[in-house]
């Protein structure tokens, strides 16, 4: 062996072995990452006489957890370190800090995901960069000490006293709400709840020892002045979840959590809904009433987090925007409710914005109705950019805001309940429907599926105007109805019309004819402009049982020639698109000429009562589901399908000019045989 090599692993061997024996402290001290975090260790000689002497579990911040922190940094670093050296595998649910009255450092397991994630507070375990184990000589000569260095991506921030003020160590929720005027909780003033706490005898719910998350309205909820009376002692009990310090970035969206108002009488759950909009993160809470009573209205109370994650002796207190559970708004008052609050956003605000651009008058009509429905799009929702240029047309807004409204009162559980019943109906052989309901746009209703998830949860669609929202948040209850948000706004068509056949599961037997020959690829042509009359499911087995060997003939391979002629019977190609309203206009009293993919479709048009008919070859066919807009034109859903019993014929005169290809080498080959 030459002397450069081994001194070349006489250096790997004592680098490595310096690296192993380097203490927590030199390992903070040479990470660039923990730069910061090691100027506030130095700062502190209490810090630094543990980490010379003592055992301990650091929680060291990153560099960027410093960049978004703001707060005081007195003693911060002893908030991040606990006097037991412990790594990831024996955290329990909490562990105590070095802090002054000890306050404990609450630990969330999160489970499921692809790898389990592991928190402190509200700030994420590095794992990878974790675990970093080292030991010190004891004191006096006694056995070794363990360190364990834990890298978190948040800097934790203890509860704290103001500078002035009398200094409160470690308080529980109780002293919290007692003495919040003392605390570090910026303008946030919680005065009207403490009140309504001590009113009604519910200290004990505050101090109980344990692992608990509280919600506390802040006093600019409280508005109007008659909410403060309904603050009763099960509404309290609503702002509290027992067994569970719940911290906003481990907490999955929309997961219930039984809340302390979870009885024989009375079963109220909340969950958390975080958001990003590209800009902010918010999260919300809702608080869901599935069983009510007199003074107690079921569905859904909506309030923000003002302020998030106050760890406490027993558990973790969120500030929020507004009391949970008390139903004492209108629909219009919800909208509004966003706004003017320090805050100009809320869940729904964009929608209020559209509803505001368009005139007062559409916000007075559901301001003066009993019974509203409101379908809200998400903020999200209105990024869409086909939506840019549609904004400035008032009239067409109008339109699909009132798309978005109905006057009756759907909560969700009715809109289970009808298509359920449907679904019964459908099993005694009647056609299978899905549950509609009119909007205030005239002649256009919304139609509503359920469709089970993967997890045995059910997910609600809505569909209006060619668009298939999603509900996201259902149930907002108001005193004259309720708010369901979506995710996308409806009427504001975003696919083609193949996209459209290809994904609506109610018209897949038309989309599976035209995949055959490729007579679907045309309608993905955006500079195109389409009428397709489609029939759906339902229609081809009508035709079923009307005309049992053409239809059969119709989906078998062989035919695939004369289905693609079918077809093109039913898609009209013009310079414009003809929505069913402008059909019946223009050709009010005679026969309705369209120019077809081979030659020409005669229609009749009536409308009876709401809804339109076509007329096909004296034969009035049910237009279901009219105006299903696209980008590149219309599709009118029908319950028929235009289609006569000697459009297959084969019998021994059959024409070989009007049978496909494929037919004529199949019948040249029997004749050969
Ligand atoms: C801790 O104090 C010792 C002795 O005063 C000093 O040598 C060491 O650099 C300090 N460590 C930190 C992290 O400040
Ligand atoms: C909170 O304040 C109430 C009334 O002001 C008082 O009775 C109670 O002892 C206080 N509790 C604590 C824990 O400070
Ligand atoms: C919306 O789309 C989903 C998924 O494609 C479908 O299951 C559902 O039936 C559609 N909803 C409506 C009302 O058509
Ligand atoms: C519920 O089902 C939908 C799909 O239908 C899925 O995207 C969602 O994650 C599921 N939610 C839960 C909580 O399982
Ligand atoms: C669509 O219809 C075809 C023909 O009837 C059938 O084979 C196929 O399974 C259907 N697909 C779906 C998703 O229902
Ligand atoms: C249809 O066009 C869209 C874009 O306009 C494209 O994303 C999609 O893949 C196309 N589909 C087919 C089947 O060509
Ligand atoms: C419509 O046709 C009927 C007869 O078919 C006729 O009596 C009537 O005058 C026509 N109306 C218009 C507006 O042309
Ligand atoms: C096939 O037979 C039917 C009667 O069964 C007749 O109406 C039809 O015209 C025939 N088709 C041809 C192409 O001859």
């Amino acid at each position: 062996m030459n002397r450069a090599v081994s001194a070349a692993l006489l250096l790997v061997v004592i680098v490595g072995f310096t690296d192993a024996a380097s203490t927590v402290e030199s390992r903070i001290r040479d990470d660039n990452d923990l730069s910061q975090f090691y100027q506030l260790l130095e700062a502190s000689r209490v810090a630094n006489n543990t980490l010379m002497y003592r055992q301990v579990t650091v929680f060291a911040p990153t560099n960027k957890a410093f960049q978004n922190y703001f707060g005081n940094t007195d003693d911060l670093v002893l908030y991040h370190m606990s006097n037991l050296a412990l790594t990831t595998d024996e955290f329990s649910t909490s562990i105590l800090s070095e802090l002054t009255g000890s306050p404990p450092l609450w630990v969330t397991r999160k489970t499921g995901s692809y790898r389990p994630e592991i928190y402190i507070n509200n700030a994420k375990v590095l794992i990878e960069r974790s675990n970093y184990q080292s030991s010190i000589p004891g004191n006096s000569g006694g056995s070794e000490e363990k360190q364990v260095l834990h890298i978190i991506n948040e800097v934790l921030e203890p509860v704290r006293s103001n500078p002035t003020a009398q200094p409160i160590y470690n308080p529980d929720a109780l002293q919290f709400l007692n003495q919040s005027e003392n605390l570090n909780l910026g303008q946030h003033r919680i005065r009207y709840f403490r009140q309504r706490v001590h009113l009604m005898h519910k200290e004990e719910v505050f101090k109980a020892a344990g692992q608990y998350t509280f919600f506390i309205p802040v006093d600019e909820g409280f508005k109007p002045a008659t909410r403060s009376g309904k603050i009763d002692q099960k509404v309290i009990d609503g702002h509290v979840i027992s067994g569970h310090a719940l911290f906003t970035a481990p907490t999955p969206n929309d997961k219930d959590y039984k809340t302390l108002a979870f009885t024989d009488n009375i079963k109220v759950t909340v969950s958390f809904l975080t958001e990003n909009d590209g800009k902010d993160t918010r999260t919300y809470i809702k608080s869901n009433t599935l069983v009510g009573d007199n003074t107690h209205a079921t569905g859904v109370v909506l309030a923000e987090i003002v302020k998030a994650n106050i760890p406490v002796k027993n558990g973790v207190v969120h500030l929020i925007q507004r009391p949970l559970m008390v139903v004492d708004t209108t629909v219009t008052q919800f909208l509004q409710s966003f706004k003017g609050i320090d805050k100009e956003d809320g869940p729904v605000y964009k929608f209020y914005e559209a509803i505001m651009d368009v005139g007062t008058d559409f916000l007075n009509d559901i301001t003066r109705q009993r019974q509203v429905t409101l379908f809200a799009p998400s903020n999200a929702a209105w990024e869409d950019s086909s939506l840019q240029h549609i904004r400035q047309d008032k009239k067409r807004m109008l339109e699909i805001l009132k798309l978005h409204y109905v006057r009756e009162q759907l909560p969700l559980e009715k809109i289970l309940k009808n298509n359920k019943n449907l679904q019964i109906a459908s099993i005694g052989r009647k056609p299978w429907e899905i549950f509609q309901v009119a909007t205030a746009a005239e002649r256009k209703s919304l139609y509503f599926n359920v469709v089970q998830g993967p997890s045995g949860n059910e997910t609600i669609t809505v569909e209006g105007g060619g668009v298939n929202a999603t509900v996201i948040t259902p149930n907002i209850a108001a005193t004259n109805g309720i708010i369901h948000i979506i995710d996308r706004v409806l009427g504001v068509p975003y696919t083609t019309i193949q996209e459209k056949l290809r994904t609506d599961p109610m018209l897949n037997s038309t989309y599976f004819l035209g995949q055959r020959r490729g007579f679907n690829n045309q309608l993905n042509d955006t500079r195109k402009r389409f009428t397709y009359f489609v029939p759906r499911d339902f229609a081809w087995k009508a035709a079923e049982i009307k005309f049992p060997s053409t239809y059969k003939k119709l989906f078998m391979p062989e035919y695939s020639y004369h289905a693609e002629q079918i077809l093109q019977r039913h898609l009209v190609v013009a310079d414009q698109a003809y929505t069913m309203a402008k059909l019946k206009d223009m050709y009010f009293n005679d026969t309705v000429i369209l120019p077809t993919m081979r030659d020409t479709l005669k229609l009749h048009v009536k409308e009876v009562g709401e809804s339109y008919h076509v007329q096909w070859q004296n034969e009035w066919i049910h237009v279901f589901r009219p105006d299903v807009e696209c980008t590149n034109g219309i599709i009118h859903v029908i319950d028929g399908v235009f289609l006569k019993d000697s459009d297959v014929q084969v019998n021994g005169s059959a024409s070989l000019a009007t049978l496909g290809p494929h037919l004529i080498m199949i019948l040249i080959a029997k004749w050969l045989l």
